[in-house]
């Protein structure tokens, strides 16, 4: 079956779908973007995805091209056209065409980009645990803003991969773990707490970190909004990771150094399953 994206206001074959080389967001990565996952062939969370976009496009000062009524139309039907069952549809949008010129354009309507596929659920990884390398974040200072410009992102995943890890967690100057490369950090204390990093400008803040949150605040599970050092995320219980593509994924190893016991903990586990639940819409 041949994929289709959505291109500015066209449904396309994906193998001819493309940009204008004067693209803002090719030329300065001036756009922001969204992942949301499709589970049985529905978004999952979309609305937070929703209040999130917004918030980027605001702090960039780029006008939403649509509703949110006709994006989640178009989100709905780019899954459908492509058969997403489970997967993820992408979204981005850049301040749009201008003649390259760093200050933003007198005249460029937005542009907008949708595409969507079907992806291999992390299951074995999910049941298994899997290993994190630190790394220095070498980000700007408005990581809560979800941009497209991703290079030391992209970096520190391929350290990651280097290494034979699942990802990268980075870690500021202080020596505290802001977030990995495209996912959330947290741990699990000695006293069965779960601690991740409060969302301010160093991290963004992650739809599936939101609904994890609800998730333990709903099970009575003690939650701490704090930054952790990497020190301390070796000798915790339990870690795990968040994100759309990973859902709750547990770390049981982190530069080398088993946490916990070496396999994914009690509360970890309890809240991936948590939160399958809620992504199946159980
Ligand atoms: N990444 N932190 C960063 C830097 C991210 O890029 C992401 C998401 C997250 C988790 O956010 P959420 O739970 O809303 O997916 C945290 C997406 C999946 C990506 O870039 O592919």
């Amino acid at each position: 079956m041949s994929r289709i994206a959505y291109v500015n206001g066209q449904y396309v074959p994906h193998s001819h779908a493309a940009v204008h080389v004067e693209d803002r967001g090719y030329q300065f990565a001036d756009g922001v973007y969204e992942v949301v996952a499709v589970r049985n062939g529905h978004l999952v969370d979309l609305d937070p995805h929703f209040e999130r976009l917004e918030r980027s496009l605001g702090e960039l000062d780029i006008e939403a091209p649509m509703s949110r009524a006709a994006l989640g139309f178009i989100l709905k039907e780019t899954v459908r056209r492509n058969r997403v069952t489970d997967g993820i549809v992408y979204l981005q949008i850049t301040r749009g065409v201008a003649p390259r010129d760093h200050q933003f354009p007198a005249e460029a309507s937005a542009a907008i980009v949708i595409t969507a596929r079907n992806a291999i659920p992390k299951v074995a990884q999910r049941e298994a645990g899997i290993g994190v390398v630190s790394t220095p974040d070498i980000r700007w200072k408005r990581c809560d803003i979800k941009t497209i410009a991703l290079l030391p992102n992209v970096l520190a995943k391929q350290k990651a991969a280097d290494a034979g890890a699942y990802e990268a967690w980075q870690v500021d100057l202080d020596g505290f773990v802001t977030e990995g490369s495209a996912t959330n950090a947290w741990i699990v204390t000695q006293d069965s707490e779960i601690v991740t990093r409060q969302t301010d400008e160093a991290i963004l803040s992650g739809v599936t970190r939101l609904a994890v949150m609800a998730l333990a605040e709903r099970e009575g599970i003690t939650l701490i909004e704090r930054p952790f050092s990497l020190e301390e995320a070796k000798t915790a219980k339990e870690a795990f990771l968040t994100s759309t593509t990973s859902n709750v994924m547990p770390v049981i190893e982190i530069d080398g150094s088993s946490i916990g016991n070496g396999h994914p903990g009690t509360v970890t586990r309890a809240l991936s399953e948590l939160y399958e639940r809620f992504a199946k819409g159980d």
